[in-house]
């Protein structure tokens, strides 16, 4: 047999050393003493960690055209090229990211101007899209849905808050029939949207608008009742679906409910609502508002430890990043969350700074460190499971994606031997995004990625991108393939759903 190249002594997902033999980017050969020819390359692994590489089920890249982002007078801080880059530097080979449709725009429209974008920026990693759909109306449902299907864009995004963005329960439930029909996956963004502006109203009369309220004006139980309505109407449904960025317990026990009753509900968490607690809003200089995401950074002690929990025992499924960077100096020479109060002097106001943090590099490597080596409470396996393996069954692109087995993309991280000397990261000499700080610099790594491999190719050693920005391809999903428990195979009948 001959390869291109052959991974020696690999540590496979920490179950045994075996060589990993990669011919055209596939894996072809997993044996021991795989032996190489005169031209292949060889990578010695030394009996460090192997994994698959890394797919982030929830990444926003050069996401400008939206009217909450023009609204808000900010620009995501990096594009294609500089988010995918940072993304396989932190030994992610594969990206979800999000095609927004705005309110009476066609949602294909939307997705073809989101595939030039991307193609004229190039990408580092391989990608997907998720649609957000903001219109459901009767033809981006019926006509151009069916479309997105047949392109591979199994997915779509919905919002319950977010004044451009939201849908009615009503439209929720059509989309949710016509997802079922489709066989696509819905991600939910589970805020009550009324529950949030009511609160934020509340706050702004009382001028309590430092970034340290936001934390208060996304109260748990806007999460909670958004959560619980997403999930009872899958329930009356019977149709998948995944609830994103859940930061509270009061969430995961519904999620976690649902699941025990046999229901397909799948749940993703994040880095930052297992790391950074709402204190770090309450800073001096305004510094706070690098903090404010959508759910908020919540409490350290009662949140953090249930979302920990959560993660162990199974509840969720996938751990993506959210990445959504906005620089704390934007180049138009604003500074984040800042604007003039009436009598001229600064005001913090969380009303006005965008949601979203960095994270993109520094998801994988942090719940290394955080979760199998520092806490010990997760193993290699369930890792895996977390940051590659389940996005890539949720997604439909297993085992293209999310396995080191043959025939599976040799997409594959090489992490250091036991000699990795811990350290804590400079933003602007260790990162490779575009943004000017990460939310994780006090955070001392216990281990990082040494190399990435795509599709066969080095694409990050040592610290070093090797790759080039447009190596990476668009990837045509099919059906989840998350074991669900009820297969969708009759149509949804009326005079049955009744729970
Ligand atoms: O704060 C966040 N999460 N920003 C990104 C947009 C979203 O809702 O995921
Ligand atoms: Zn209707
Ligand atoms: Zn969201
Ligand atoms: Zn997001």
């Amino acid at each position: 047999q001959e390869f291109d190249l052959v991974l020696k002594n690999a540590f496979v997902n920490g179950a045994y050393v075996a060589d990993i033999g990669v011919k055209g980017g596939i894996i072809t050969a997993l044996g021991l003493n795989l032996s190489p020819t005169e031209d292949t390359q060889i990578i010695d692994c030394e009996k460090a960690i192997v994994t698959p590489g890394g797919i982030d089920g929830h990444v926003h890249l050069a996401q400008d055209q939206s009217p909450r982002a023009k609204e808000a007078g900010y620009r995501c801080a990096d594009n294609v090229e500089t988010g995918t880059r940072s993304a396989v530097a932190g030994g992610t080979t594969t990206v979800m990211l999000f095609a927004e449709q705005s309110r009476g725009q066609s949602l294909l429209e939307a997705v073809e101007n989101y595939h030039a974008l991307v193609a004229s920026q190039g990408s580092y990693a391989d990608y997907g899209f998720h649609a957000i759909i903001t219109d459901p109306s009767e033809k981006v449902l019926q006509e151009e849905l069916p479309v997105l299907a047949q392109q591979g864009i199994m997915s779509m995004k919905l919002f319950l808050t977010y004044k451009h963005m939201r849908i009615s329960d009503h439209q929720f439930l059509h989309a949710l029939l016509k997802a079922r029909e489709l066989g696509m996956i819905a991600l939910v963004h589970a805020e009550n949207g009324d529950l949030v502006d009511f609160f934020t109203e509340q706050l702004e009369a009382r001028n309590l608008t430092d970034s340290k309220y936001k934390a208060i004006a996304h109260p748990s139980a806007a999460e909670a009742e958004a959560t619980n309505r997403a999930v009872t109407f899958s329930t009356v449904m019977d149709t998948p679906l995944l609830i994103v960025h859940v930061s509270v317990p009061e969430s995961a026990k519904v999620i976690r409910k649902a699941q025990a009753n046999l229901q397909p509900i799948f749940a993703e968490t994040c880095p930052q609502y297992l790391l950074l607690g709402k204190a770090k809003l309450d800073q001096e200089h305004f510094c706070g508002a690098k903090f404010i995401c959508s759910p908020p950074l919540r409490s350290e002690k009662k949140d953090i430890d249930a979302i920990w929990r959560g993660l162990v025992n199974g509840t969720f499924n996938i751990f993506s990043s959210d990445h959504c960077p906005y620089r704390f100096e934007d180049p138009s020479g604003k500074q984040l969350g800042l604007t003039r109060a009436d009598n001229g002097n600064p005001q913090g106001m969380f009303t006005k700074t965008p949601n979203g943090l960095p994270g993109v590099e520094t998801r994988v490597p942090l719940l290394f460190s955080e979760g199998v080596l520092r806490r010990k409470c997760i193993d290699v396996k369930r890792f895996v499971e977390l940051t590659s393996e389940n996005p890539a069954k949720l997604y439909g692109m297993y085992p293209q994606k999310g396995a080191i087995q043959i025939g599976s993309d040799a997409d594959l991280v090489i992490w250091h031997p036991e000699s990795f000397t811990p350290r804590r990261l400079k933003h602007s000499r260790d990162l490779h995004d575009n943004c000017d700080y990460s939310p994780y610099e006090d955070i001392e790594f216990l281990n990082w990625p040494k190399i990435t491999v795509l599709r066969g190719r080095v694409v990050f050693r040592d610290g070093v991108v090797q790759g080039r920005s447009g190596y990476g391809n668009f990837i045509k999903r099919g059906k989840c393939a998350m074991p669900v428990v009820r297969v969708m195979e009759q149509e949804w009948d009326v005079l049955h759903a009744a729970v």
